[in-house]
């Protein structure tokens, strides 16, 4: 199985991606692609010897649609059999999202349907929340909706910052989203709950 990895910054979940991927895994990592030019994420791809490539979504000046032509050409060229949004900061059009129905996956950084969107950690904190997590979901065109694939879950302390949790959440998030892809690159989408 081809997967292409989309990130936008440092790429931690796409390194624990890529080094999941080896061996006797059925997946290989074939593109890692970014809308920013400066993701770290880039060059820490590169040195694993991973194919890169960026669609700045700048020069495009607010025309999604044109945006996402772009990205859709440089990923069919990839050819990928499941895409992996990996920290991808884009909100994604009905369009681009059904060219790939069933063939993407996003990880959000909140136990879904909670928390969609920008500051979970904080959001989850400020609601007196006992714990919080991480999702890996099918991408369909509802903002960070679509069927669950898995979830990890973390207790908030009493002195939690958004920071001290979205590091604690990270961990986790490198564990979830490696178990997710290998159990769906054998073609097995029961859910994971870690
Ligand atoms: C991760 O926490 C991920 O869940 C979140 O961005 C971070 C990327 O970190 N994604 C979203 O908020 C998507 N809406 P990374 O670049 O180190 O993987």
């Amino acid at each position: 199985m081809r997967v292409a990895i989309l990130i936008s910054g440092g790429g931690s979940n796409m390194l624990a991606l890529a080094d999941s991927m080896t061996g006797a895994h059925p997946a290989r990592p074939v593109l890692v692609l970014s809308n920013k030019p400066d993701a770290g994420g880039l060059e820490k791809a590169a040195a694993r010897g991973i194919a890169t490539a960026c669609v700045d979504h700048r020069p495009f000046r607010g025309d999604r649609p044109a945006f996402e032509a772009a990205l859709h050409d440089r990923l069919v060229q990839a050819a990928p059999d499941l895409i992996c949004l990996a920290g991808f900061m884009r909100v994604l059009t009905e369009n681009f999202v059904e060219a790939w129905a069933g063939r993407m996956l996003n990880i959000h950084p909140s136990l879904l349907p909670k928390y969609r969107g920008l500051d979970t950690h904080a959001r989850a904190i400020a609601a007196g929340d006992s714990e919080a997590g991480c999702t890996v979901h099918e991408v369909t065109p509802a903002l960070d909706d679509g069927p669950v694939l898995g979830q990890a879950r973390v207790p908030i302390r009493t002195d939690e910052t958004p920071e001290t949790l979205a590091a604690r959440v990270l961990v986790q998030e490198h564990r979830l989203y490696p178990a997710v892809v290998a159990r769906v690159a054998t073609g097995d989408r029961r859910r994971i709950d870690l």
